[in-house]
């Protein structure tokens, strides 16, 4: 199970976000739970019967809304925040949360009061860290700066979307982090499965869970100039003798500022891929070669 082999692999988090539990995976019933809430509990008992709650790192998310949309059902105000948290504690069957993220920037919420809010939240021992996720470098400067100014707790960390075939985030978001001292920890790094390998040209569709349920991939990937990207990294792979997801998480970990790519996995030898990944040193003409394709992109991931 990927919570047991991921600790045998001791390096990883587990992150959630209130949203994901929109898609119930297994429902548990007699649970005072909305259906949505199902992943969580299951996420939660397994890591209390499984771990030591001071071994693993919990990471989750808010700003979405779950269960339903009404007034205050999302965003970063004080309101939905301090329901929130909770919500997420009672639902993973824990006291704290690592690694507290605001999933999107909120320009509906000052920014003071989702900050002061998220210190509350820290000072409170619910959470021991905060993170913020895909917004513009801009508002993340303005946030990083409020806080400062304040005094109240600063993000540690940013979740971006970043891999080898959307690298806009090198413009603006990445020199940021370097300089503000905050770990990247991309989402989608291999680009919602498009670089292991397993994609091909035309209409086929692969046989793997990803590809033929992942919608949204459709829309932010497929371009040809993305499957120009992805073949290189299958041919390095033979030439390494590596998997090519193993390239593309090597290309990721070689980047500056990047801490650890937030890996997704639909089976247990994607995790112990992930974990070889780390051994596999790309040098600079083999990085030049995965990246001599690349052409700039629209904003994807967040508007
Ligand atoms: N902050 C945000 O806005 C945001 C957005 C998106 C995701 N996220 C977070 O980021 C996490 C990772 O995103 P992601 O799932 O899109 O990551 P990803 O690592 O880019 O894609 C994961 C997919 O790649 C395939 N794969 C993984 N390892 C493989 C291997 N070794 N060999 C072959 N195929 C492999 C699997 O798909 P197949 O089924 O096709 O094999 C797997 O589901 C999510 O779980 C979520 O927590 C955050």
């Amino acid at each position: 199970m990927k919570v047991a082999s991921s600790q045998e692999a001791d390096a990883v988090k587990l992150p959630s976000a209130e949203v994901y539990g929109k898609q119930p995976i297994v429902p548990i019933p007699d649970q005072p739970h909305p259906p949505g809430s199902a992943y969580y509990i299951m996420l939660g008992r397994a890591l209390n019967g499984l771990t030591r709650r001071d071994q693993v790192v919990i990471a989750t998310k808010a700003f979405y809304p779950v269960g339903g949309e009404w007034p205050n059902s999302g965003g970063l105000s004080r309101k939905r925040l301090l329901h929130a948290i909770d919500d997420s504690l009672t639902r993973l069957g824990t006291d704290y949360i690592d690694l507290y993220q605001i999933h999107r920037f909120d320009p509906d919420t000052p920014i003071e009061e989702t900050l002061e809010t998220l210190h509350d939240i820290v000072k409170s021992g619910k959470a021991r860290y905060i993170g913020a996720s895909s917004m513009f470098a801009w508002q993340f400067m303005k946030m990083l700066a409020a806080a400062d100014a304040h005094g109240w707790t600063r993000f540690i960390s940013m979740q971006n979307h970043y891999n080898l075939i959307y690298r806009e985030e090198e413009r603006e978001m990445l020199p940021l982090c370097l300089d503000e001292g905050v770990g990247v920890i991309p989402w989608s790094p291999l680009a919602r499965g498009f670089l292991s390998g397993t994609r091909e040209r035309g209409e086929r569709t692969a046989d793997t869970t990803r590809s033929k349920t992942d919608q949204y991939a459709k829309e932010l990937y497929y371009s040809d100039v993305d499957f120009t990207i992805a073949e290189r990294v299958v041919e390095l792979a033979r030439a390494r003798e590596v998997k090519p997801a193993q390239i593309a998480l090597a290309w990721l970990l070689a980047k500056p500022g990047v801490t650890a790519p937030i890996v997704g996995a639909t089976k247990l030898s994607h995790l112990d891929d992930a974990v070889g990944a780390l051994q596999v040193r790309l040098t600079e003409d083999e990085i030049a070669c995965l990246e001599e394709p690349y052409q700039p992109l629209k904003i994807l991931g967040h508007s």
